[in-house]
């Protein structure tokens, strides 16, 4: 079978990556990829993003199955598009990833279905959302309505970041965003204290199976500091989430939220991630959902998944609602997994290209790098992005993995290189 996997980044690397080993996978199509899966001789890139076109495309060279990484072409609507045409897609539609594209949507779905997350309120005029944020009073957090990759978010520590915030996204609107109908809105939430784990699930349109555990770095740099980020590093399992707290994101989000999107006419197929703040008594509150697997907690996680990747996607897709997926069980790696992010210059405000990089390190089975930002430029490979590569192994324990992936990582090298020293450091502590 001929697979396509759409997008370019360390995720989409990590996908193709682990399709490859399948037996019954003959080519592994990446669209757009990147200098790695260039590099790699069982993958193929393919220079098209325009969603027609992959469709066309994709029908043209009979491939299998489709695979979607990034929210941007779920957003644009690229499940609704291939299935249109009788093509077989995994990922959710248009109007199923307002859940990551739409801030209102998710918070006002969350509210209607009882799914536990931050009180909010959403806005669009600024001077209502200031009067808001000033009765409320900080901490307080101001979330842009629409994708912003990863930059739409502000934790505000005092009321004077809070009124920036407002009038950054809802006045000025250089943030980039693209707004949702209706126009800039933003939501402000509640501040909520805890430590996140990543929980994303596959969903077949009634039923789910859990992937494994993961857990984030959002921050730039060692300690949770400097700005917030697409994400520096993530290593799974994620000791935070407890079989308690497994139990409870399942019982009281993951669940309700495939029932409501049912009930709502919105049937969710694809991964579903929900972004996980667990507080001291091990309750359990949704930050945000995102449409998709996470970059880069996927790329542990699938050096751990066991199971067939392709044989995953293709009982996912075989019908929403199928049973094949009921009895599905996925058989994991023990060992822990982890990655760190290696990001170029001037990231995450504004990231240099074409830096030179040297020294990347043999794959094995147990320990790979994965590219984001990289392209091969007359034979030779350039940062071409924010985060170029995600450096991943597999080990007995978080230290011992952390000891490994920091070895691997010494030889590699490019001008104004950047990636944190202590990913994992919240499943070593003590
Ligand atoms: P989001 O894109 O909504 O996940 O937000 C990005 C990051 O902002 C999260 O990973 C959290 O670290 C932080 N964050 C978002 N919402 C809240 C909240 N209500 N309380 C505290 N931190 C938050
Ligand atoms: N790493 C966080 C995300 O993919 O949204």
């Amino acid at each position: 079978m001929k697979v396509l996997v759409i997008g370019g980044g360390g995720r989409e690397h990590a996908m193709a990556w682990k399709l490859a080993q399948s037996p019954k996978v003959q080519m592994v199509y990446v669209a757009p990829g990147n200098g790695g899966t260039a590099l790699d001789a069982r993958l193929h890139n393919l220079a098209i993003t325009d969603i027609v076109a992959l469709r066309q495309w994709a029908q043209e060279n009979k491939i299998g199955v489709t695979l979607v990484g990034p929210e941007g072409p779920l957003a644009a609507g690229v499940v609704d598009e291939f299935r249109q045409h009788g093509l077989r897609i995994f990922g959710p539609t248009k109007a199923a990833a307002q859940l990551e594209s739409s801030k209102a949507f998710s918070k006002s779905f969350m509210r209607r279905h009882g799914i536990p997350t931050a009180e909010y309120a959403t806005f669009s005029d600024p001077i209502t959302a200031h009067t808001y944020v000033n009765q409320m009073g900080a901490p307080i957090v101001v979330k842009a309505d629409g994708l912003a990759a990863g930059k739409g978010v502000v934790v505000a520590m005092t009321l004077e970041e809070a009124h920036a915030a407002i009038d950054f996204m809802l006045v000025d609107n250089t943030l980039g965003v693209t707004h949702n109908e209706g126009g800039a809105r933003v939501v402000i939430e509640e501040f909520l204290e805890g430590e996140e784990a990543s929980f994303m699930v596959l969903c077949d349109g009634r039923n789910v199976v859990p992937l494994a555990t993961s857990q984030d770095h959002k921050r730039l740099l060692d300690g949770d500091n400097g700005p917030n980020t697409g994400g520096m590093g993530a290593y799974s399992p994620a000791p935070v989430v407890t079989p308690q707290v497994h139990a409870r994101a399942m019982r009281e989000i993951i669940l309700p939220t495939l029932k409501g999107m049912e009930k709502d006419g919105i049937p969710y197929t694809g991964f579903l991630y929900a972004g996980l703040m667990i507080d001291a008594q091990g309750q359990v509150k949704t930050l945000e959902f995102n449409c998709r697997m996470g970059d880069p907690e996927t790329q542990p996680i699938l050096m751990r998944l066991k199971t067939d990747f392709l044989d995953l996607l293709l009982s996912a897709t075989e019908g929403a609602g199928g049973t094949s997926f009921e009895n599905l069980e996925l058989e994991w790696d023990r060992r822990t997994a982890l990655g760190v992010v290696m990001a170029a210059h001037g990231y995450p405000a504004a990231p240099r290209k074409g830096d030179v990089v040297a020294g990347l390190p043999k794959e094995s089975d147990d320990a790979m790098v994965f590219h984001a930002g990289t392209a091969l430029v007359d034979g030779q490979l350039q940062t071409s992005g924010g985060r170029v590569l995600c450096v991943t192994a597999l080990g007995d324990s978080v230290r011992q993995v952390q000891q490994r992936v920091y070895q691997n990582l010494q030889g590699i090298a490019f001008d104004g290189m950047q990636y944190r020293t202590d990913i994992g450091y919240r499943a070593v502590k003590g």
